[in-house]
This record gives structure tokens, sequence and C-alpha cells, in this order.
């Protein structure tokens, strides 16, 4: 893997300044946005009068726990452009999150957002490895989504060639990657599987490619997926993170010199993590739900926005900014069968940890009787371990009995028989209980 990499170039100053620089600078643009917003958008102005708070009430960060929460269905009420702080004249993009039903979430970026956008994804790049020269091929989707335009910018900021490829058309993204030799690559982990198995059927050595680095995000994956990837690839694995709401990508990013968790650009938004039931702001270190108040959006800045991303957050090491463990599940992803908790990612790490596995997996969920019965689709990595699939099969299910707690039913499929992700994010669970 590339060692020269981890030899970084120049940083911002905020990347390495003190926490109380950090905090003094979180705390002047945290009252400028609460005043932002209480001053022009409708929906913070009255919230702020139910909550009986005003902005002058924010004498230090922590204070920020008296003022309401943001949430998803507050977009939705106000669709399409109803939070927006700036006239809609001023917006010069919007992207929009597919929701799964309803309306979509819109978003609206200023020209400054866009700018500052692509400078927090260039240091998200540059944290990640990528440096100046590089060749960058994008394969997160262009479009609505905020995945292929936020690395783009950022890539181009950065000073990379970009390969602005975007999702799907696998057998193009092998040709164009044998063909113009990439550095990185940035995709959502999923669509990096199936591009490794694409090679592999093409007769490319997935470890033999000019590729050194990838940057992948989007969704959750686990250190037993990096590992997957790396050794497959002979990459680093960096993991990024941001979601279309508070920006798009590049919300924080790991650093590839010490991939221990992504690090949150503090400048611009400001973490909290709280209880997901009470609501209560928990310490640092603490399990819970992050929620993040953006500090130099102008276009859509939002207050205390709860993620439903479940983590922790960690002390600064690499830069002097936290860092947010690595996200194994949102809280509306938790399966609840018979009782016990499961995500999704659970079944990810004891596959990764099978060597006669490949790293796909289908979780289906559906009742007999009134219970809760849980089937999981495996697959054989190879024919080679083909006779050994009751094996494998009793393997599975005996690790999800004792490191979940949950009885499930095993099938292991031939080999490249579960579907592959070719657009956007994978989805792996179907939940037939509704
Ligand atoms: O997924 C933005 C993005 C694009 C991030 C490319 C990274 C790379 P949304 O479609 O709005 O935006 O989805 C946001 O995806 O709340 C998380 O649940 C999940 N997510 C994003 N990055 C990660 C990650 C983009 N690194 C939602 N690990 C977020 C785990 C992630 N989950």
């Amino acid at each position: 893997m590339g060692v020269s990499r981890t030899r970084h170039g120049p940083r911002e100053a905020v990347e390495i300044a003190s926490t109380d620089e950090i905090r003094a600078l979180q705390l002047a643009r945290l009252k400028t946005t609460l005043q932002s917003v209480a001053a022009n958008v409708p929906h913070y102005q009255q919230a702020f009068v139910a909550h009986g708070v005003h902005p002058d009430d924010l004498r230090t960060p922590s204070d920020l726990a008296r003022f309401p929460f943001t949430v998803k269905a507050d977009l939705r009420a106000h669709y399409p452009f109803g939070l927006f702080a700036v006239p809609r004249e001023q917006v010069v993009r919007l992207h929009a999150s597919s929701g799964t039903t309803g309306k979509p979430t819109v978003v609206g970026y200023t020209a400054q957002d866009i700018d500052t956008w692509a400078n927090l994804m260039a240091r998200s790049l540059h944290a990640a490895g990528a440096r100046a020269g590089d060749i960058a091929h994008v394969a997160y989707g262009y479009g609505l989504f905020t995945g292929g335009l936020g690395a783009h910018y950022g890539a181009e900021r950065l000073g990379c060639s970009v390969v602005p490829m975007s999702g799907g058309q696998t057998e193009k993204q092998i040709q164009l990657i044998t063909d113009f030799r990439p550095d990185l690559i940035l995709v959502t982990p999923s669509y990096m599987l199936t591009l490794i198995d694409a090679m592999v059927q093409a007769g490319i050595d997935p470890r033999q490619t000019s590729l050194q680095l990838g940057v992948f995000g989007a969704e959750p994956w686990t250190e037993a997926m990096r590992r997957e990837i790396e050794t497959r690839t002979d990459m680093d694995a960096v993991d990024i993170f941001g979601l279309s709401e508070i920006m798009g990508p590049g919300v924080a990013c790991e650093c590839i010199e010490t991939k221990d968790g992504a690090v949150i650009w503090e400048d611009h938004f400001y973490p909290e993590i709280i209880h997901p039931v009470s609501g209560e702001v928990l310490p640092d270190g603490e399990l819970g739900e992050l929620v993040i108040t953006t500090l130099t959006k102008q276009a859509l800045p939002l207050i205390r926005y709860r993620t439903r991303d479940l983590t922790r957050l960690l002390p600064p090491t690499a830069r002097s900014m936290r860092r947010i463990e690595k996200i194994t599940g949102r809280s509306d992803d938790m399966l609840i069968i018979r009782g016990v908790n499961l995500f999704p990612t659970q079944i990810e790490e004891i596959v990764c940890a099978i060597p006669g596995l490949s790293p796909h997996y289908v979780i289906h969920v559906d009742k007999e009787g009134h219970l809760d019965r849980l089937l999981i689709e495996v697959e054989l990595r190879d024919e080679s371990a083909a006779s050994r699939r009751a094996e494998l099969a009793r393997e599975v299910a005996h690790k999800a009995k004792t490191l979940i707690g949950v009885s499930a039913v095993i099938e292991v499929r031939d080999p490249f028989a579960l579907e592959r992700v070719t657009l956007g994010k994978a989805r792996r669970v179907f939940d037939r209980r509704a």
C-alpha cells in the first residue's frame, strides 16, 4: 500500500489549531448561524418561540442543547424550498435525496456553499491520501445524489485529473481503470466489491491495477470489509462520511495515516451525540445519535439536525478535530428480531471473517405464525468451498447465535449468485413483516 501517501502535504492551519481556537471559532459561527435562521427562516422563528429560546441565549457551544432539533420531516414539511435562508435566486445548485416513500428531501447551495463544499472535499481527499496530480476515478453517481458532483468538485479543487465516470456500466469502468490508470477511486464500498468481481471475471488481478487508494462512503461498512477490500486490491481503503442535508460527502473523513474514524470538520459543523430516545446530550465517547449544526452554510443552515446515524465522538488524533467512530448503522436500519437488535453490518462482520464465503449477503425477515423468521443468504467465495456448504451454513448460524443472539436459517448460494450493486447504495435487507 502507498506508504508515501501518509506523508501529507500542507494542511490548513485550522486542521492543526488548538482546541480553544476551534471552540472560539465554533462559538462565533454558531451565533451567526442562529441569528441568520432566526432572521430568515420562518420555521426556525416559530420553533425558537415555541421552545422559548433566542439566539442570544447561546453563550457557550454547550448552550446549543437548549435549542430545538431539526428532523427530516421538517425538510419534507417545507418541501421544496421552505427552509432556505436566502432568496431562491441566490441558490446556484439543488440536490435531492431519494426518499423511499413520498417526496424527496431537497437541499440548496449558494455559490459560496459550493465553494466551501469543494474546499472541504479537497481537504477530505487530502486527509484520505489523495494528492495534486493524481488521477481520480469518480464512480459515485452523478445527478441529484450529492456523491458524484461532491467528489468531483473536491478532487478538481485538490488538483487531480478527474474522470467523471458515475455509477453503473461496470465493464466500461474496468476499461477506463485499465486504460487511464487512476491513482484513486471514489465509490461506495458495495460497488467496489462489484468492480473487484468484474475484474476477476475479466482476467484482471485487482491487486495489479494502478489504484492505490479508495475513498469509500455513502453507506455503512465495517472494519472487516476494509480488510477484505485492502487485501483483495492492495489499496488503502479510507472512510468518508456525509449527508445531503448537511452538505454531501466531506462532512467528515478519515486520515490515511491513522484510519481510526472520520475527522469531523468542526470549523464548519458542530457535532453532538444524543440519546436517541430521550434526546439528552451525551458526553464524548458514548454511543448515540449524531446531531449536526451547520456553521457556515448560507442557503440551508440547519440547527441540530438529527442524522439518525449511530456513533460516538472520539478525541482528536491526526488532526485537532474530533473523530466519529465508524458508523455501523442508522437507528432506522436496526432490525428487531424476536426482541433482539440486529444491524446488517453485524452479519457483514461474520461473513467477512469466514474464508470460504464472499463478502456478499442478503437478509430476509418475515413472519412464521406470530414469530419473526430470519433467513440469511450468503455466497461461496469460489467453487473450491462447494463441498463445505453445510459446514459453512452451520458456522454462520452459530456465530449469529453466539455473537448477536439471533437464530437464523442460512442458505449458502453458488459463487456470484447474489445480486451485485450496480447503482446507488447496497440494499441488503428485505423485511416483509409489515
Ligand atoms: O451518502 C453523501 C455521501 C456521498 C457520503 C459519498 C460519502 C460518500 P445521503 O444520500 O444523503 O448522502 O446519505 C447520507 O448515508 O446519514 C449515513 O446514514 C450514510 N452514510 C454516508 N456516509 C457513510 C459512511 C450521502 N462513511 C447517509 N459510513 C448518512 C456509514 C454513511 N454511513
